[in-house]
Parts: C-alpha cells; structure tokens; sequence
C-alpha cells in the first residue's frame, strides 16, 4: 500500500471523511516516525491506520454526535436568530456545545463582566460554538470563527451569511496557525487539550500569535459523557504557562474557564512573558 491509498483508508470512515488530506498525513506521520508506508508489512499498515483513527477520532471525531452530519437540514430550518430552540438543536449536534446548554448564558454573563461586551470574537476551535451566539446578549460584535475541517468552517460562513452576522469563518490547522486576526476576546473553549494531543508545548507558541485583549480558555472537568473527573492537576502545567499573566477562573458544571489578560505585543516579547525558550518547544508531536 502506498502513501495516499493508506490516507484514504483512514478517511473512509464518515468522521474523517471532511478533514483535509495533510491534517490525516501530518497525523500519520507522527505514527510513521520516519518509517516509509511502502515498506509497511500488512499487519504494520493496519496498525498505523488504527493508531492514527484513534488520533484523529481524539482530536476530531468523538465530539460529533451521529446527527452531526444532518447539519445543513437544521440549519435551514432555522427561523431567526430568535429561533432558541433552533439554536439549541443545532448546538446539541456537537458534544461540546451540547454539555455547555444549561449554563450558556451564565457562562457569557461571567466572561463579559470581566472583559467587558466585546465588539469582536476570536473562537478557535470553535466546534458549533458560534452558533451560541444569541446567549451572548450582545449588541454588534465582529465574529472570527477558526475551525480544523473546511465543510465545518463553511458551514458556520452559511450561518453568519443566513443571518447576516458579521463574522468570517476560517479554516486553518491551529497548530500551525499564521496571521490571526485580532480581537478584544478569544475564546480557547476545551481546545488546548486537543492540540496538545497534538503536538505537545503548542500552546504557548499559538497564545503568543493571539492579539486579543483578552483570552478565555475552557477545560473539561470531566471526560466526554461525564462519566470520570479530570484532576485539576492536569491543568497545572497551563497555570504554570499563564502565571505571569493577570487571571481569574470560575466553573461550571463539567467545565472550568480561565479568562486571562491577554496583550497585543509582540511574539518574542510574549514568549519572554509566558518565560519559555522559543526554541525549545516547538517540534515534539504526540499522537
Ligand atoms: C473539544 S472540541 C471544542 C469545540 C468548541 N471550542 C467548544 O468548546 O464548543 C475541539 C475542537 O477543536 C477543533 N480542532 C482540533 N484540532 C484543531 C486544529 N489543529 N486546528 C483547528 N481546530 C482544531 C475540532 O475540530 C473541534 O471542533
């Protein structure tokens, strides 16, 4: 089997299918560890498509809910940005949003009454997130939308156009991300595990590229389906990495947020902040 026929095969699976070819490679990759798929004896292949489907399914695929892929139908069925309900179906289709649907507006209310309303968003990673954004209560705000797969970012863009939202959609792998645009709030909504899953020490490079005024990243408390607690040690090592930033943090059920003093300065100078060595930290992937 050769390289792009073992890509295919991973992707065959409905999960995969819309996640771009390089992003599957990239993963792929980081299983090889320089191996050629070429010289691959079978039971080896059928290894390397696991691993990385377990990967992509820990990154990607385990917070889509089957009805996911009937988006477009409940997207056109919504009536309004009124249309609560509407919403509310639409963000059920993505677990992440759906385990956030009972506190949603207290959840904006707290981060708003700390940065302030907000006349624009950065969202990365931002699942079905955008769709959320009737619960923030807010007059005109700009809205960037960052997302992994192409047909999920166009499919936010369908929404912002529907309803004639100012907001872009973008479609960019976070883990390699350039030219960000700025913004007075970035929402990290339960993201920075998945792209360490990733690639390992990637956050502190991805935060230093946010110019926003603020950053609120969000941490799971408790593993999908919120059947195991997640340690609060887990979180230590980004305490450590914001430390010598402004921060408060307040919880909710099955989520923990931190909104953080962000600044619009320079690379460097955020690294030298953040107290990393630019160097050192960039080229480790892990799954
Ligand atoms: C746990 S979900 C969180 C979704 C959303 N932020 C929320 O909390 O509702 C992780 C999201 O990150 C996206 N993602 C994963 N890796 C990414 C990458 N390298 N670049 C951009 N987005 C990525 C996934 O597609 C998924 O939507």
């Amino acid at each position: 089997m050769n390289r792009q026929a073992l890509i295919g095969f991973i992707k065959q699976k409905r999960e995969f299918r819309d996640l771009d070819n390089k992003f599957v490679e990239k993963m792929l990759d980081s299983r090889l560890k320089g191996k050629k798929v070429e010289d691959l004896k079978p039971r080896d292949a059928e290894k390397m498509e696991k691993e990385t489907r377990a990967c992509l399914r820990e990154v990607y695929g385990a917070f889509l809910t089957p009805k996911f892929f009937q988006r477009e139908k409940f997207l056109h069925k919504l009536k309004s940005l009124n249309d609560t309900e509407g919403h509310i179906r639409i963000l059920s289709l993505h677990l992440s949003t759906r385990e956030r649907l009972p506190y949603y507006r207290e959840i904006y209310q707290k981060i708003f009454a700390v940065t302030g309303e907000p006349s624009s968003i950065l969202d990365l990673g931002c699942g079905l997130n955008p769709f959320s954004l009737p619960f923030m209560n807010l007059k005109d705000v700009r809205y960037y939308a960052v997302e992994l797969a192409k047909p999920d970012a166009d499919f936010i863009q369908r929404y912002f156009d529907k309803f004639k939202i100012n907001g872009k959609a973008i479609n960019m792998d976070l883990t390699e991300a350039e030219n960000l645009p700025s913004a007075d709030v970035c929402f990290m909504f339960k993201v920075i595990d998945t792209f360490e899953a990733i690639q390992w020490d990637v956050t502190a490079e991805l935060m230093a590229k946010i110019k926003a005024k603020w950053i609120v990243a969000g941490f799971a408390t408790k593993s999908l389906g919120g059947r195991k607690m997640i340690k609060p040690e887990k979180r230590q090592w980004f305490e450590k990495l914001i430390a010598n930033r402004n921060y408060s943090v307040f919880e909710v059920e099955n989520e923990v947020f931190y909104i953080i003093e962000g600044f619009m300065q320079t690379q460097d100078t955020c690294l030298r902040k953040l107290g990393f060595k630019a160097t050192a930290m960039f080229s480790r992937t892990r799954c």
